[in-house]
């Protein structure tokens, strides 16, 4: 049974421009692209095994066997695998994290970027990477920028075939920092499946949208030029767009904490004091503070020493979700691969 076993890792990412809201929501075809930074450090390794012993499949996540919606949407995506292979077995996947469980960091990226890789090897496929981010945008849209390597662009495009993402520049393209402020530990209360359908009940979403390939312009070009300044100018202003749109959604979504609104004040402020840094907020309350990697040790400092702020995680530019050799129980204690 060895060649019906294997075992990925990939990590998270974060969004400097927002994927909120789908054209088609069954394909997970968004209404505009997005860009983001995979996380070094952080990663989710996945052991897929296709075998007879099982009646279902089963999942067992950070040591603990889960079942319902979460396996539900497991086994989608293995649905999809076994059709591509013309494979009829179940398969027993094996998840870990190493970054804190329910630190609030979005993690069905990561998941089903792994969980993409891993299934598709061990039923004997070997993908292309563009084929790859496609079959992981089923399981989550922001999934199918884990595939690839350091700065990753998603195109919306219209179909399966068109929607899909691709390195616009390498992880050592740019010494780049996120310093992931934890305010709230835990897991968020409207899942970013909900959020995504309630989007265009939102006035403001039309207006994002339109506007969208001029901020993924500005920002594309931020990145290829290395121009901070540039950069936290469209990515604040993209995380503010998406959050305005979250607000006015029915019913309306409000996924910040008080401490995410002091650190939206002050890391502009520390900006304007020299300090290369912005800010950027996904579907919960916790603030990811890009910075320079220069500027990294101070504004680790000083974002400890607003209140509120219970840790800070350091992640650089990641590569490629990719195939390991075997399953690291490490990475279940928290270790980093
Ligand atoms: C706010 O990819 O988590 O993080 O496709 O339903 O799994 P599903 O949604 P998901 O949405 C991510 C939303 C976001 C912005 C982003 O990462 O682009």
């Amino acid at each position: 049974m060895s060649n019906y076993t294997a075992t990925a890792i990939a990590h998270p990412n974060i969004a400097f421009i927002k994927y909120w809201g789908n054209r088609d929501a069954r394909l997970r075809i968004p209404v505009n692209g997005s860009i983001s930074m995979n996380l070094a450090g952080l990663v989710t390794q996945t052991r897929v095994t296709f075998r007879t012993e099982h009646e279902t499949d089963v999942l067992n996540l950070n040591r603990v066997a889960v079942y319902g919606k979460a396996l539900e949407r497991v086994s989608l995506m293995l649905d999809l695998v076994r059709e591509m292979a013309g494979l009829h077995l179940p398969a027993e996947v094996v998840s870990a994290n190493n970054f804190p469980t329910g630190a609030g960091i979005a993690s069905s990226a990561a998941a089903f970027a792994a969980l993409a890789l891993a299934a598709t090897q061990a039923a004997g496929l070997h993908l292309s990477e563009a084929e790859l981010s496609r079959l992981a945008r089923r399981g989550s849209g922001s999934a199918a920028r884990s595939i690839p390597g350091g700065f990753v662009e998603w195109k919306a495009g219209e179909s399966d075939q068109d929607s899909v993402a691709f390195s616009i520049a390498a992880l050592d393209h740019w010494d780049l920092v996120d310093l992931v402020a934890i305010v709230q530990a835990g897991q968020k209360a409207v899942g970013s499946s909900e959020g995504h359908a309630l989007a265009g009940a939102s006035p403001l979403q039309m207006a994002r949208v339109q506007d969208a390939s001029r901020r993924l312009d500005l920002c594309r070009s931020a990145i290829l030029h290395c121009d901070f300044d540039a950069l936290a100018q469209v990515i604040e202003l993209d995380s503010n767009l998406m959050h305005a749109v979250m607000m006015t959604s029915t019913p309306p979504l409000f996924y910040w904490e008080p401490a995410s609104v002091a650190l939206m004040k002050r890391v502009p402020e520390w900006r304007r004091a020299g300090l290369a840094v912005c800010y950027t907020l996904d579907a919960g309350p916790n603030v990811h503070v890009i910075c320079a990697a220069s500027a990294a040790a101070e504004a680790r400092g000083q974002l400890l020493q607003v209140a509120g702020v219970e840790q800070v995680l350091i992640a650089r530019p990641g590569g490629p979700a990719r195939l390991v050799s075997g399953y690291d129980r490490a990475i279940e204690h928290g270790i980093s691969a």
